[in-house]
């Protein structure tokens, strides 16, 4: 695989062509597992934007965390490893297989569900929510569903985290994964979530990569 991102992109296209908006992500995993390409996303390291923030936090958080698609698994095994009661969920059957294959005598529940539809169980029945790069990675009328489905997973007190690429409203759609504008970041502010801290970084590269680092508490 030459291109991996340009490879995932083509799966998008046909797959949000195909009007299933969600159908593609087992696709890559799969083929990615049976060719051996990398997938764009995947760096086998619990996300910067996690590790940044526990290293923030007063005293570590406790309680039940659920980490929203969460690939291969490695921010799981981050919470897990901190004594969280961790539920791990990702649409994709192939990287929830993988996940418990890697992490074999892991404490974390891997879950295959698709966030907008998720188990009833799941709301507001976790202390930590994290989210990272999935609402960006749908399209349309998808992206505000998923936001307001992960903020439902919130106890009364609780903490999302999510973390985005963002854009400016003027700034061109682009291509998968589609940024978040800070319009969209508001889609995770259900009734009784309030934004307690937002940054936004810049990370260099060519081009810079803008993202939101967002927390967001229910009361
Ligand atoms: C861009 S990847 C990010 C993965 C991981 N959170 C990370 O930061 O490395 C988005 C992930 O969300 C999963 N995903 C996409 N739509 C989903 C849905 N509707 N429900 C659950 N997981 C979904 C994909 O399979 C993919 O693993």
């Amino acid at each position: 695989m030459s291109d991996p991102r340009a490879h995932a992109r083509e799966l998008a296209r046909q797959s949000v062509a195909r009007g299933d908006v969600t159908g593609w992500f087992e696709q890559l995993y799969l083929e990615s597992e049976r060719d051996g390409f990398a997938i764009s996303w995947v760096d086998f390291a619990p996300n910067p934007y996690l590790v940044e923030w526990l290293q923030g936090q007063a005293a570590p958080p406790r309680g039940r965390a659920i980490v929203v698609g969460c690939g291969y698994g490695d921010d799981a095994e981050l919470l897990a490893g901190l004594g969280l009661d961790v539920v791990a969920f990702e649409i994709s059957p192939t990287a929830v297989a993988r996940c418990r294959r890697r992490f074999p005598e892991s404490a974390v529940e891997y879950v295959v569900a698709d966030v907008l539809a998720p188990p009833v169980a799941w709301s507001g029945a976790f202390d930590l929510a994290f989210e990272a790069y999935t609402v960006q990675v749908l399209p349309g009328d998808a992206r505000a569903a998923c936001a307001r489905s992960i903020a439902a997973f919130v106890a009364p007190a609780g903490t999302l985290l999510a973390v985005a690429r963002s854009r400016r409203p003027e700034d061109p759609e682009g291509l998968m994964p589609w940024p978040l504008t800070r319009d969209e970041l508001d889609c995770f502010l259900a009734p009784g979530m309030r934004l307690a801290n937002l940054r936004e970084i810049i990370e260099p590269g060519d081009p810079p990569v803008p993202r939101f680092v967002a927390e967001f508490r229910r009361s």
